[in-house]
């Protein structure tokens, strides 16, 4: 193994790290991960007591509430890093919760090296899945469309995303929650609709959509939510 290797652990549970992402982690001499407001990486928190003592890590620090232009010179930072490492020859693991392409931090390196140096992806349970597995939650069926959305996301955009699916996955939510709450509500997809928490750890929370009180989520929190049909 050579070059970048994005590494997914999956959403929490140490449990669904997949054998190669524990393998690599076990063999690489260099990992690379990301914190947020001093703290570790969830990510390198999921493979704790997979990581050998005295291997090289290289780390960030990503002010979370901060613009998105703030994070361009700690990805460029950590990119260099990593660079400079592959550059002497050393292969480099890059920890991402869940699935490194699916809205991970991974994407942000590849972006930046990905044209300059081999890269490998190692796959991760996203926490879509996790979350769908954890609440029996079926996420589709026969024709039916499922779509992934960032609560982020502009109200119109979300509104035809939203109207077009028989089934939505949520991430991000946060502070968005009134917002997105009243769009599942004008799509008729709010009945059902679950609220998933920090899944995977000790505060691991599952709630109905239509029980809960607060006004956001915690940032490791996301929404599924199936349109009801007549028949199946
Ligand atoms: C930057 S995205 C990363 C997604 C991740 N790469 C994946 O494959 O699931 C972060 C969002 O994923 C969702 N998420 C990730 N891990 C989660 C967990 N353990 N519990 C609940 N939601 C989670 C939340 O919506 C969170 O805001």
């Amino acid at each position: 193994m050579s070059g970048l290797v994005g590494i997914g652990v999956g959403p929490g549970d140490p449990e669904l790290v997949t054998l190669k992402a524990a393998r690599l982690i076990g063999e690489l001499p260099v990992l690379a991960h990301i914190g947020a407001d001093g703290r570790a990486s969830r990510a390198r928190r999921i493979v704790a007591d997979l990581i050998p003592p005295g291997i090289v890590e290289l780390t960030a620090d990503m002010p979370m509430r901060c613009a998105p232009q703030a994070a361009h010179p700690v990805y460029d930072n950590l990119a260099d890093r990593i660079a400079a490492e592959i550059g002497k020859g050393r292969a480099v693991g890059f920890l991402c919760e869940g699935d490194p392409l699916l809205y991970g931090s991974f994407v942000a390196i590849l972006d930046r090296l990905g044209s300059h140096v081999p890269v490998t992806v190692v796959p991760g349970i996203t926490s879509v899945a996790a979350a769908a597995a954890r609440t029996r939650h079926v996420l589709s069926s026969r024709d039916e469309v499922v779509t992934i959305l960032p609560a982020t996301a502009g109200t119109d955009r979300l509104e035809a995303a939203l109207a077009a699916a028989d089934s939505v996955a949520l991430l991000k939510v946060g502070r968005h929650l009134p917002r997105i709450r009243a769009l599942l509500e004008k799509a008729g997809l709010a009945a059902q609709a679950q609220v998933v928490t920090e899944l995977g750890s000790p505060s691991e929370s599952i709630q109905p959509l239509a029980k809960l009180e607060d006004e956001r989520l915690p940032y490791f929190a996301l929404i599924l939510a199936r349109r009801p049909r007549v028949s199946r």
